[in-house]
């Protein structure tokens, strides 16, 4: 059985200055053996299909600083699997769009210099499935998650979500876990949910021997 750590959407170069610290903590305090980040390691707020905001860089700029954001995570991290985001697929899915395969591109670990990390779609440990955690929703996503997929499921994608909501039947229990995320709310990529009243949980999620756990940071 392992002892988790799951890291929540980091959104590069908008990951809050905080959150590796607060990780680390978290990973000495529940004595972890395994590190899973649930994706959205970075933004791309350039390269996509949607609007950009004035304050940002430029993409090249933009890729600078998302490197010394992932850098400073591998640091503290070089063990990790990434369940791979919508954001972190920008590139491949415009590159796609145009008919490039996907042989004309870097793979994510030459991009981002983190040779041990291992980027999949999804991971399952002690019976427990994690995910990005597109597909789901409403107020529990993950909970609505685990109950379709009726298996106990860990995600990140929504920020305002943090949590953990369980249902028993006569002989099984599943639970949904959403973890919050890592990203500092004021950075200029983040500001497309100033108007938004539900603001994003900075916290991580913690799995021991299949037991769920969130920890919040505060700000
Ligand atoms: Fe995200």
């Amino acid at each position: 059985m392992s002892k988790v750590l799951v890291i929540g959407d980091t959104h590069a170069p908008a990951m809050h200055k905080k959150y590796i610290p607060f990780l680390g903590n978290i990973a000495r305090k529940w004595k972890i053996d395994r590190v899973i980040h649930v994706g959205d390691v970075v933004d791309h707020h350039c390269i996509s299909f949607h609007d950009k905001h004035p304050d940002n860089p430029g993409a090249a700029k933009e890729y600078e600083l998302t490197l010394n954001q992932v850098s400073q995570l591998y640091k503290d991290f070089p063990d990790l699997t990434v369940t791979i985001g919508n954001h972190d697929m920008r590139v491949m899915r415009l590159n796609a769009k145009l008919g490039i395969p996907k042989m004309y591109l870097k793979e994510f670990n030459a991009l981002y210099g983190t040779p041990k990390w291992k980027w999949i779609e999804y991971v399952e440990i002690d019976g427990v499935y994690y995910y990005h955690g597109e597909g789901s929703g409403g107020q529990h996503p993950a909970f609505n998650a685990a109950k379709m997929r009726m298996q106990s499921t860990v995600m990140g994608h929504y920020h305002s979500a943090c949590g953990i909501w369980y249902q028993a039947g006569p002989t099984t229990k599943v639970w949904g876990m959403n973890v919050g995320c890592g990203v500092d709310r004021n950075h200029w990529s983040m500001q497309y949910g100033s108007a938004f009243l539900k603001k994003p949980i900075v916290a991580c999620g913690v799995v021991i021997d299949g037991q769920p756990f969130v920890e919040t940071m505060n700000l």
